[in-house]
């Protein structure tokens, strides 16, 4: 395979008064993983969709091997070599492993019916491409990590040479996002061109060659990754040197409950047993599919109970055949808000009053929810701070800033947090972080489910480890070290509930 060169030359794009891209320039080359960073909307995904044929230029040009080509659509982009993957995957989860790569196949034609598509020939190029996954497998049932990677084998399969992939790593675990570094590092070594746009330098330190930043739509700053150390790709982005973080709330003994659940039973999710209390920073670890998003659906409304009951200051929150309505005193972050937290086609003010239009439906009157709208979209600076603009028009870290704002309005007594700095870029997750460290020390219950082990233990008072849809652990977080808590995840130390037993 000849090594590529994509040129992306003086690309711009607008939409309607924003200007998403703007005289950006960029070369993509075969053997060399590039990583695209920069801060939320900064134009990055449009970049690689214009690169992809998703989207069109307005000005610039695009070439191949020095070769001038125009993309009319992605099926142009394919033709010429370059795939994409997007953080929505585009997996039919009811269709097997083998079925999702058939829909993939160029060269049957689809009448044949997928079963012509050679099943033998389709499982050793599976094989190869995502060793160890059964081909009858069927899709929903496979973890995150595995499912990129067959994305990522479809785009291969389609005779890629450059592959394009949007924030990977946001969806993984550190262990899946290890194998992804791996994988992302052959595949540089069989002379493939990747661009991995993200927000984490540790993907910047594990995988890439080279790092470009983007900032309100152009490209700032373009460094070998040996060169450009994290302080510096953070100026690129922002402008400034990165603040510290801030410090946990030391937390008063002996505040009230807040959040209580008892005997909570809904999909995965197994006789969950836990308090959180005024004030208190509760973490929720446990590796992919151990139930922690089924619970933090279960809590927000999202997902039925089958059993057992959630309350929220004495009064009744959850309960099985309670109808789900959001109430003000809980702050809701789902773990997909552009799935389940948004009105992509209403504007940022009618999404920014959804929950008060749902308590309170006779207050509508757009102007004042314009007007309303303004301090939730400065505070969080979402970005364009139009009120005016389809929620769904947002970038995806403006989106899930959003939904925060939204969340975080009044003064919530309770915040079930899940994945909420997601996306985020620097700024936005220390932002979102100090807010939730603020909301605990004026007495707020937080119950903050994430990934990320080190931040859990730095931020919060006590973390809770799930595994098998069981709470099998309740710790300290001053004293509990990532080790202990990785031993716990893993389903090794599995012991008697310590919660129920303290009951
Ligand atoms: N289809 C669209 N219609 C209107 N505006 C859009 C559209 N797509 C993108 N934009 C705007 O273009 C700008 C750049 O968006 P883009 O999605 O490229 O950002 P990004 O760098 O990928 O951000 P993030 O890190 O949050 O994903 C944003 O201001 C966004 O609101
Ligand atoms: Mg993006």
């Amino acid at each position: 395979m000849a090594p590529v060169e994509l040129r992306l030359n003086g690309l711009c794009k607008r939409f309607r008064d924003v200007v998403a891209v703007h005289d950006a320039s960029l070369v993509i080359r075969g053997g060399e993983v590039l990583a695209l960073l920069g801060e939320n909307g900064a134009g990055k995904s449009t970049l690689m969709r214009l690169a992809y044929g998703m989207v069109r230029p307005d000005a610039g040009h695009i070439e191949i091997d020095a070769r001038r080509v125009r993309f009319d659509a992605p099926r142009d982009a394919v033709a010429a070599g370059i795939g994409m993957v997007f953080q929505q995957f585009s997996l039919i989860d009811t269709l097997s492993v083998r079925e999702n790569l058939a829909l993939a196949w160029p060269r049957a034609p689809w009448w044949l019916g997928r079963d012509a598509r050679r099943p033998g020939a389709l499982d050793a190029h599976l094989a190869r491409l995502v060793p160890g996954v059964d081909p009858r497998a069927r899709t929903g049932d496979l973890a995150v990590g595995v499912r990129q990677q067959i994305e990522i084998a479809k785009v291969l399969l389609r005779e890629a040479r450059c592959v394009i992939l949007d924030e990977p790593t946001a969806v993984l675990t550190p262990a899946e996002a290890g194998a992804l570094h791996a994988r992302v590092r052959a595949l540089a070594r069989d002379g493939f061109a990747v661009v991995l746009i993200t927000h984490k330098t540790a993907d910047v330190r594990a995988c890439a060659d080279r790092v470009a930043v983007m900032r309100a739509g152009r490209v700032v700053g373009e460094a070998p990754a040996a060169d450009a150390a994290d302080a510096r790709i953070v100026e690129w982005m922002v402008g400034v040197a990165p603040a510290p973080a801030a410090a946990r709330p030391a937390r008063a003994a002996d505040t009230p409950v807040r959040l209580s659940v008892r005997g909570l039973c809904a999909g995965p999710v197994r006789d969950v047993a836990l308090d959180v209390h005024a004030g208190e920073i509760v973490a929720v670890a446990g590796v992919s599919g151990s139930g922690q998003v089924a619970l933090a659906e279960a809590l927000t409304g999202l997902r039925p109970l089958d059993a057992g009951q959630v309350t929220l200051d004495g009064q009744a929150l959850r309960a099985p055949g309670r109808p789900a309505r959001p109430v003000a005193a809980l702050a809701a972050i789902p773990a997909d808000p552009r799935r389940t937290a948004i009105a992509p086609s209403r504007s940022l003010a009618v999404n920014l009053a959804l929950k008060r239009l749902a308590v309170q439906p006779w207050r509508v009157r757009r102007a004042a929810l314009e007007e309303q709208a303004r301090a939730p979209i400065a505070r969080f600076d979402v970005r364009p701070p139009d009120p005016r603009r389809p929620a769904g028009t947002l970038s995806g870290g403006n989106l899930q800033k959003l939904v925060i704002a939204r969340e975080l309005q009044g003064d919530p007594t309770a915040v079930v947090a899940c994945y909420p700095t997601m996306g985020l870029d620097v700024v936005a997750t220390a932002q979102v972080r100090d807010a939730m460290l603020t909301l605990a020390a004026n007495g707020c219950a937080v119950l903050w489910f994430g990934e990320d082990l080190d931040d859990l233990l730095a931020h919060a008072h006590r973390i809770v480890v799930m595994f098998d849809g069981r709470l099998v652990a309740d710790l300290d977080a001053h004293t509990a070290t990532p080790q202990q808590v990785g031993v716990w995840m893993s389903g090794h130390a599995i012991a008697p509930d310590p919660l129920r037993q303290a009951a």
